[in-house]
């Protein structure tokens, strides 16, 4: 099992491992993004300006890392391979998530003027093109998914992303997000620290969480992983999920705008319900660093195919961006 005794070498290879999925991962997406001329000029600048931008591609590499994950294991293909067969997963949830942002940002949800270090899409455009920006980007996202993978594994795939892009799962979770900021959910500021903490998992769980789990069955599901494997993933993305988030929220209190590429010290402004804000900072990050192992626990099974994970769970509540 990995440990974090060697927490810089853990960073190093991390990063080396998070550089060789980008590698793979931006120039297919670049090609995916590429539009006719039907397509709105300023729409696709918007588009490629949002999902070009410099992130992370965690949850590709989610995607990618599932599916070698389940591929080595005597299925009898490569770790190319797999990449291959799961690319237009990995490409679809990134898709996703760069709409989610950019809607995310606009000025009736977060009002955000920076995003991965540079103006937020509606500040570099304007609002109404982020917000048809974001439209697109959702489309094309099932049109990858759905024209890149066979037919019945690309309907399965279209379930699980719809059902974790949805009004129950990412949508349904901001919702709840705005609703806990704006004092729409009565009592909750004034409840218990363990109900606003349960209401808080709730968030967390549908905002983010869901997406990660959709990434990692939709890599187990690009290689017909077996039912245990997929069982495995989902119990990993559980846990992983809510570990990015309390370290996200972690990041925008004691985080640096220049290592984030987003502005810090916006939740308490805004008065958000985070982990920070209800348990403080010593115990989320007790919490994240606990979550972290219970990752790693639930791929033990899966054995060393599984380590870039493990190693990825201790990394994300370690991380400064
Ligand atoms: C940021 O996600 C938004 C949240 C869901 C909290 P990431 O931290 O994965 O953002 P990028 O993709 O690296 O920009
Ligand atoms: C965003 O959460 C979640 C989604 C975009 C679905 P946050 O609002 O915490 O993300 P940041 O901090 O702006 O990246
Ligand atoms: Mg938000
Ligand atoms: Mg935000
Ligand atoms: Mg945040």
């Amino acid at each position: 099992m990995i440990e974090v005794s060697d927490a810089p070498g853990l960073d190093a290879a991390v990063m080396s491992s998070l550089e060789r999925v980008r590698t793979f991962i931006d120039a297919r997406l670049d090609a995916a993004i590429e539009m006719s001329a039907d397509a709105s000029p300023r729409l696709v600048d918007a588009m490629r300006y949002a999902l070009l931008a410099p992130g992370k591609r965690l949850r590709p590499t989610l995607v990618l890392w599932a599916a070698s994950a389940c591929s080595s294991d005597g299925a009898g293909r490569s770790c190319e391979e797999a990449w291959e067969a799961a690319a237009p997963a990995a490409l679809a949830v990134e898709m996703i998530h760069a709409y989610s942002l950019v809607h995310d940002d606009l000025p009736a949800m977060d009002d955000d003027d920076l995003r991965r270090g540079r103006p937020t899409c509606h500040r570099q455009f304007d609002e109404a093109t982020a917000i048809l920006c974001g439209d697109a980007l959702q489309a094309l996202a099932f049109e990858a998914l759905a024209q890149g993978m066979p037919a019945a594994t690309a309907a399965r795939g279209c379930l699980v992303l719809a059902r974790a892009a949805g009004g129950e799962a990412l949508v349904g979770g901001q919702a709840d997000d705005l609703a806990a900021e704006r004092g729409w959910v009565s009592d909750l500021a004034t409840a218990p620290a363990a109900e606003q903490v349960a209401w808080l998992e709730r968030i967390h769980r549908r905002k983010t969480g869901a997406l990660f789990i959709a990434a990692l069955e939709l890599g187990g599901l690009s290689v017909a992983a077996r039912h245990d494997q997929l069982a495995m993933l989902a119990a990993f993305g559980r846990v992983f999920g809510l570990a990015f988030q309390i370290a996200d929220d972690i990041l925008d209190a004691e985080g640096t705008e220049a290592a984030v590429g987003k502005r810090v010290g916006k939740d308490v402004e805004r008065g958000k319900l985070t982990f920070p804000s209800v348990i403080g900072l010593e115990a989320s990050r007790e919490r994240g660093h606990a979550l972290a192992r219970e990752a790693v626990g639930a791929v033990a099974g899966m054995g060393p195919e599984a380590d870039d994970l493990a190693r990825l769970a201790h990394w994300i509540i370690r991380r400064n961006h």
